[in-house]
């Protein structure tokens, strides 16, 4: 970024609010992108208790920002102060991107597109074919929307609290018309092989950095695609022993990177080209590999 053509008085500001935030990636995504698209912006990461939700984004749209991102714990709360949901956030019931509007911010969520578009460049196509979930927490809501909007034939959700894995079942029966399996991590091996395996839980990152929640690798043996929602580390081990039995491997940064420019071209009414995504993807991949995502 060259110094002389930064951001000046007349820049549009964005922002990311979320608890914590300090490791967030997405300033230096959206700030590559603003610069990479020659646009007159500044994106701000903004540390926000729970219990000022209401405040933050008052004082937001009162200080004419132009969009926001929200990440964990605020992707539900937030939908309360808003004018406007569109249909996927409303699917969904979180936002991860807010959208400036005369009468307040309108909530997307990016999640979903960029869930789908990792899954259209690395090719997963789960029209009637059966899909497992692992987890039914905020990420693992995303995944399970996108699996019932592509039409997988089968659901089979896996999670350690039944009770959440139902209220996930709940949310998509209103449109989803697939068979939809609940069980646990026991029980999960008794199952035909699905198609595709995701991880859309915690494990595997940071303290259980060497569990996965596949305790019988052999499990992965004719699973055709594995995906795990986490990209730190790079390669899970619940991808590593996906791997060891064939099974094609993609990890959550194509989701992380695909979600930021579809922020991007919310904010901005515009769609970026193929090409351009991909030239941005490789910049911050390698950035991101070469211990850029850890500051
Ligand atoms: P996120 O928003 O990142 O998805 P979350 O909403 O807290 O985070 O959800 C975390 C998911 O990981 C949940 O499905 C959780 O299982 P529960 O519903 O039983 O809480 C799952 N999870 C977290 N730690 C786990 C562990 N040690 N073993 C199994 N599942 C775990």
């Amino acid at each position: 970024m060259n110094v002389f053509n930064f951001f000046n008085g007349a820049a549009k500001v964005y922002g990311i609010i979320g608890n914590p935030i300090e490791h967030s990636f997405s300033p230096v995504l959206q700030n590559s992108l603003l610069d990479f698209m020659g646009s007159n912006g500044v994106y701000v990461p903004f540390k926000v208790d729970e219990n000022d939700i209401e405040e933050a984004i008052k004082g937001l749209f009162k200080l004419n920002f132009e969009g926001i991102n929200v990440t964990v714990p605020h992707k539900k709360s937030v939908i309360k102060y808003l004018c406007g949901l569109d249909n996927t956030a409303q699917k969904v019931g979180a936002v991860n991107t807010l959208k400036r509007t005369n009468n307040g911010f309108v909530g997307y969520n990016t999640d979903i597109i960029g869930l789908e578009k990792s899954f259209n460049i690395n090719k997963i196509d789960v029209s009637n074919k059966v899909a497992m979930l692992i987890g039914a927490g905020g990420a693992a809501n995303a995944v399970a929307v996108l699996l019932a909007q592509m039409g997988a034939s089968d659901i089979i959700f896996v999670n350690r609290t039944f009770d959440n894995a139902k209220k996930l079942k709940n949310k998509i029966s209103s449109f989803y018309s697939g068979n939809v399996h609940i069980t646990d991590f026991e029980e999960m091996y008794n199952y035909n092989k699905p198609y595709i395996v995701i991880n859309a839980t915690s494990v595997g990152m940071g303290n259980g950095v060497w569990e996965s929640p596949v305790k019988k690798e052999e499990f992965f043996n004719g699973v055709e695609y594995a995906f795990d929602v986490i990209y730190i580390p790079w390669k899970t081990k619940f991808l590593s022993d996906a791997e060891k039995y064939g099974c094609k491997c993609i990890n959550g940064f194509d989701m992380l990177i695909y979600q930021g420019i579809a922020s991007y071209e919310i904010w901005h009414d515009i769609t970026i080209d193929k090409k351009s995504a991909v030239d941005i993807k490789n910049v911050l991949s390698d950035f991101f590999l070469n211990g850029g995502g850890d500051k």
